[in-house]
């Protein structure tokens, strides 16, 4: 069975990370959208680092959910498989998925960047710094290494994306807990399900891809993947 994944902020929620979009995702009256911009970062980097820091702290705090186990066991026993995840949190990885069988397409929330050279280290743990935090060696500031709008793919992340794509068709090509907003994410799920795999969404609300899916659970994803997952280990795709 040859499975491709993909996550959005959805699947994370039920572990209390809040979602970008909807009501939870606000924090101190600010829209994400704005916040996670390189010009909001040029403006205001304090405010920016102070959301990323307390993101980080409710992310450390937090524990996978049966969303990110059921999809770490689904990796465990495909044939072939891909996690491409919107998510900069590390709880796929903490549920027990291997780095080699996904890709953080948006970054990651703990690596620590220069916004000027080629510096990073990543944040294992609590971060004792307060302000507004320098490069050890260009002294410019250092920003989170996540991907902000208007901002550039990694490179090496996306050859892996079509590498798995352009590897040969899916059988199952599950999208859960995203809007689907970015075209790339789209166009991902069409390509791997080209080949008459199943499309399945798992989402309590309509996506663009819903009309897309051969099959819909429109229910929480720890609900519903931890069930789905038990489908497609036990009744083996023709
Ligand atoms: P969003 O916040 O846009 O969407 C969350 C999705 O999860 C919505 O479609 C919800 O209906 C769904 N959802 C909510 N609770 C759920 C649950 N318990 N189970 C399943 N689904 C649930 O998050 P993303 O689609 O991940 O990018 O957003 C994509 C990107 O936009 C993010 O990676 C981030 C953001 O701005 C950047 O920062 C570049």
């Amino acid at each position: 069975m040859r499975v491709l994944v993909l996550t959005g902020a959805g699947v994370s929620a039920e572990s209390g990370i809040p979602t970008f979009r909807g009501k939870d995702g606000y924090w101190r009256n600010l829209d994400p959208a704005r916040l996670a911009t390189p010009e909001a970062f040029t403006r205001d980097p304090k405010l920016v680092w102070e959301w990323y820091r307390e993101r980080r702290h409710r992310i450390r705090n937090a524990q996978p959910n049966a969303a990110h186990e059921a999809i770490a066991r689904l990796g465990q026993h495909a044939d072939e498989f891909l996690l491409v995840t919107q998510n900069v949190d590390d709880l796929h990885a903490r549920a027990g998925l291997l780095k080699e069988k996904m890709v953080q397409i948006h970054g990651d929330i703990f690596v620590t960047r220069c916004s000027r050279c080629e510096f990073e280290r990543h944040e294992y743990e609590q971060e004792q710094e307060h302000g507004l935090p320098k490069c050890p060696e260009c002294h410019a500031l250092v920003r989170p290494g996540v991907v902000w709008f208007g901002e550039q793919l990694s490179r090496n992340e996306l050859e892996r994306v079509e590498n798995f794509l352009n590897g040969g068709a899916c059988d199952v090509v599950i999208v859960a807990g995203t809007t689907a907003t970015f075209g790339y994410i789209i166009d991902w799920a069409l390509r791997g399900s080209r080949d008459g795999a199943e499309l399945i969404e798992v989402n309590p609300e309509e996506t663009p891809l819903s009309q897309f899916a051969t099959r819909l659970f429109r229910e929480a994803a720890a609900i519903a993947l931890p069930r789905l997952v038990n489908q497609l280990l036990t009744k083996p795709t023709a």
